[in-house]
């Protein structure tokens, strides 16, 4: 139907823009043209409803509940699953030009275009429309979710008549229960989800309405309020009606050619498990009244002014690789948009961008996302970090339900309950739990918030501490071992000795230990005594790390070198991702690796491993990883720019920036992957910057490979904003604003300062290149062609090569 051929996401520094209409396309361009807060996210699905891929409104933390499926359950089995909600659409505004309505599907149109813009944190669309008759009308589109006001969504429609009067029907609905397609194949998780929400309450008067519905199950109750603001240059009929799942503001307008129909939509959300239909209702128009106050032009201000500072802090400039530049960019305002006002909700696996892994959050968050937080916006990590915190009484259940002490945080959830109905990669992956001790510490290291460790911080540590105290033992050489766990490759379950966990359980103890001694009250009030600290110190000490001495290398888990390798050569490249293709039991009896473990401990926990174990290591599971998970490449990406592998981590660091713009996982249409995009951040700042945070010091390493010219990139520390510059030879080091920091360049301690200081880059050899498995080597970017690559128009998908 369009005339203009749909040609990809075009390149450009600032923004994401797709011209033409794809229909197919529709649903992975719908996530990555999500807008959200943190609180709110909004699909981007056309605001006439249809043609779309998935509709998607979401609200942090408001999910329904319904029963895991088990054919053999077991003791301490999850009984209930909770799964994210589509509520009530406000995005809605469908068009009638004389009676025929506005559907991409029929007609032309002549031209179509969609800008996700990283600065001002808009979504726009404009659309000139053919109907079937021939009349033809130009519409353009602008929504937000607002950074500045949290319970506030808003959308600027506009029509234009481009040859003749015409008369203009616009109805603009607040939709509840819309129906949808769901992916489940459990037919009570998909029923569960089959209108979820009962009406309780509906309004409408003059241009306003407003619908408050509970779930049937959880219980959770919701309000969505809308209200218009309309400008035209005649006279208009307008109606609004309310009805239990549906409330309709409908327009109609005599529109004249060269004039304009413009509407400005508010709306206003908000949730609740316990407060009452009228305090909910109450407070969707009170925040529909202030958005109102501010007006489109407020909100467009507000939201520029948020973004600028964020990019004042976290930019990473990127040349010689314009599609990577937009790539990362998009990574971080993705990031922004899930965490920067979720306080004290959880930041989900897919965001608020789409329904994928039921809207849980899991490692995913501390492990990935909130490291590039922490140095970006730190409140955001903080938020993060207290819903942990405030779930701590059903870890502290789940704990004492599985025997052991302290807190066992869940693998996935929403409200903090235990979701994962597969325990060997589910429960058993313990190390969650020592992963939010480390985004505790990280935390507070790089912001130095004394009151949120006294408040927060220290039971955090010292509860996930007595975890690890109770889940692992001295055995009879007195090492202490923590055996029956699952790291975090998901290829190996229910392991002994896992590296990464136990090194990270090492850390967390010592911690925890720490913090007791900085707050003896807290320690006190948790019946912490000098015993139990004691007993922390010596499992610390005692801490199990298996090795090779024969092969000079690390298993990621006590036995993992012995197990058969992994038939590479005679694997179908079809047959990946490979749980999909063979049972877990052979996956977890040979040498294959879904994702970066005993590579991530290199890279988090490098400071327990040598330079030449570190390269050693890398080589040998880069040889036996398949990157089957969207975690693992920027994780790689790091440590393979540690070790000298440059060109390597390059291609590491696109596919973990690209692997949703590209849809490398065919999957992106449930939401983005928030891990990945992190990892994106994690390649350029830890990877070629060489960030590490070890102990609480700010070492850099910076490199460049061949065919990038340059990277800068800008962190927060201590309420420090600094820059940090890397060229070829020389490495160019300035604080942006606040006092002087000590760091490390290349292992020397140096003074970063207002004026910029250059230092030399020493110089690595790292030798041959590891190899992968054969087919799962990331693609190599093709730099000629990425040159050419400035002209806006280009696929990108053009710049691989073969
Ligand atoms: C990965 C996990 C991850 C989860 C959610 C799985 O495929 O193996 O590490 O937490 O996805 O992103």
């Amino acid at each position: 139907m369009t005339e203009e051929e749909p040609r990809g996401y075009e390149c450009s520094p600032w923004e994401l823009r797709w011209r033409g209409m794809d229909v197919d396309a529709l649903q992975r361009t719908e996530s990555a043209f999500a807008v959200s807060n943190g609180h709110i996210g909004l699909r981007g699905t056309l605001e006439e409803a249809e043609p779309r891929g998935l509709p998607g409104t979401y609200l942090n933390g408001f999910y329904e509940q319904h029963e895991l499926p088990y054919a053999e359950a077991g003791y301490g089995y999850p009984e209930e699953g909770q799964t994210v909600v589509n509520v009530t659409d406000g995005k809605i505004i469908r068009l009638l030009v004389e009676d025929e309505p506005l559907d991409m599907r029929y007609g032309a149109a002549t031209a179509h275009d969609r800008v996700l813009d990283f600065r001002k944190g808009t979504l726009s669309r404009t659309t000139e429309w053919s109907s079937p008759t021939g009349r033809r009308v130009r519409v353009r589109t602008e929504r937000l979710v607002s950074f500045t006001q949290r319970a506030i969504a808003a959308i600027r429609y506009e029509v234009e008549p481009l040859d003749e009067d015409l008369q203009l029907v616009v109805q603009s609905d607040l939709l509840a229960n819309e129906p949808i397609e769901s992916d489940t194949s459990d037919p009570r998780v998909a029923a569960a989800l089959n209108s979820p929400l009962v009406g309780e309450f509906h309004r409408a008067s003059d241009y306003n309405a407003v619908l408050v519905h509970q779930t049937r199950r959880s219980g959770l109750r919701m309000a969505a309020a809308m209200d218009h603001k309309i400008e035209v240059d005649d006279g208009i009929r307008a109606r609004i009606h309310s009805e239990e799942d549906l409330a309709r503001l409908t327009v109609a307008v005599d529109v004249p050619k060269g004039g304009r129909l413009r509407i400005t939509k508010f709306l206003a959300y908000g949730w609740s498990a316990q407060r009452s239909v009228p305090a909910l209702r109450s407070q969707v128009e009170a925040a529909l009244a202030g958005a109102r106050q501010t007006g489109w032009k407020g909100l467009i201000t507000e939201q520029r002014a948020f973004l600028d500072d964020y990019w004042a802090t976290s930019d990473i400039e990127i040349d010689g690789d314009p599609e990577l530049q937009q790539a990362v960019r998009f990574a971080l305002f993705h990031l922004l948009q899930a965490g920067a006002r979720g306080e004290s909700r959880a930041i989900a696996g897919k965001g608020l961008t789409g329904p994928g892994y039921d809207g849980h959050a899991f490692w995913d968050t501390e492990s990935f996302v909130l490291p590039v937080l922490t140095y970006t916006i730190p409140d955001a990590a903080r938020d993060a970090l207290r819903w942990r915190h405030s779930t701590m009484d059903k870890a502290r259940e789940r704990a004492h339900q599985l025997g052991l002490r302290g807190a066992a945080f869940p693998w996935r959830s929403i409200n903090g309950a235990e979701c994962s109905a597969y325990w060997p990669a589910g429960t058993a992956a313990f190390h969650v739990s020592a992963d939010i001790a480390d985004a505790v510490l990280r935390y507070l290291n790089a912001t130095g918030d004394e009151e949120f460790e006294r408040d927060y911080g220290t039971e955090l540590l010292l509860e996930t501490a007595r975890l690890w105290a109770s889940l692992g033992h001295h055995d009879r050489h007195g090492d202490f071992r923590i055996d029956g766990v699952t790291g975090p490759d998901e290829y190996s379950a229910v392991a002994d000795n896992n590296v990464y966990t136990n090194l990270m359980a090492r850390r967390n103890l010592l911690a925890a230990a720490e913090s007791c001694e900085r707050h003896p009250d807290v320690a006190a009030h948790f019946g912490v005594d000098t015993v139990e600290l004691d007993s922390w110190r010596a499992a610390a000490a005692a801490m199990y790390l298996p090795y090779d001495p024969e092969l000079g290398v690390h298993p990621q888990s006590e036995g993992f070198l012995d197990h058969d390798e992994w038939d590479y050569e005679n694997t179908d490249l079809a047959h990946y991702p490979l749980l999909l293709h063979f049972p877990y039991f052979d996956l977890y009896r040979k040498q294959v690796v879904k994702q970066a473990d005993l590579v991530l401990a290199l890279h988090l926990c490098g400071d327990s491993f040598s330079p030449e174990e570190k390269a050693r290591d890398f080589a040998y599971y880069e040889a036996r990883t398949v990157r089957d998970s969207s975690l693992s490449a920027g994780t790689q990406a790091v440590v393979a720019a540690e070790v000298g592998h440059l060109d390597l981590a390059y291609d590491y660091l696109a596919e973990a920036a690209l692997t949703d713009l590209h849809d490398v996982h065919n999957n992106v249409r449930n939401g983005l992957h928030m891990a990945s995009l992190a990892g994106a951040w994690q390649g350029a700042v830890a990877g070629f910057g060489g960030l590490r945070d070890h102990g609480g010091t700010l070492a850099f390493a910076p490199r460049l490979p061949a065919q990038l010219d340059r990277i800068t990139f800008r962190l927060m520390f201590r309420g420090t904003r600094f820059q940090v510059e890397i060229d070829r030879d020389q490495a160019t080091y300035h604080v942006l604003d606040g006092d002087p920091l000590e760091v490390l360049h290349h292992g020397e301690r140096i003074t970063v300062a207002a004026e910029p200081q250059r230092f030399a880059i020493p110089k690595i050899d790292a030798g041959e290149p590891p190899v992968q498995p054969p087919g799962r080597a990331p693609m190599r970017r093709d730099s000629e062609k990425l040159r050419q690559y400035a002209e806006p128009a280009n696929p990108i998908s053009e710049v691989y090569s073969d």
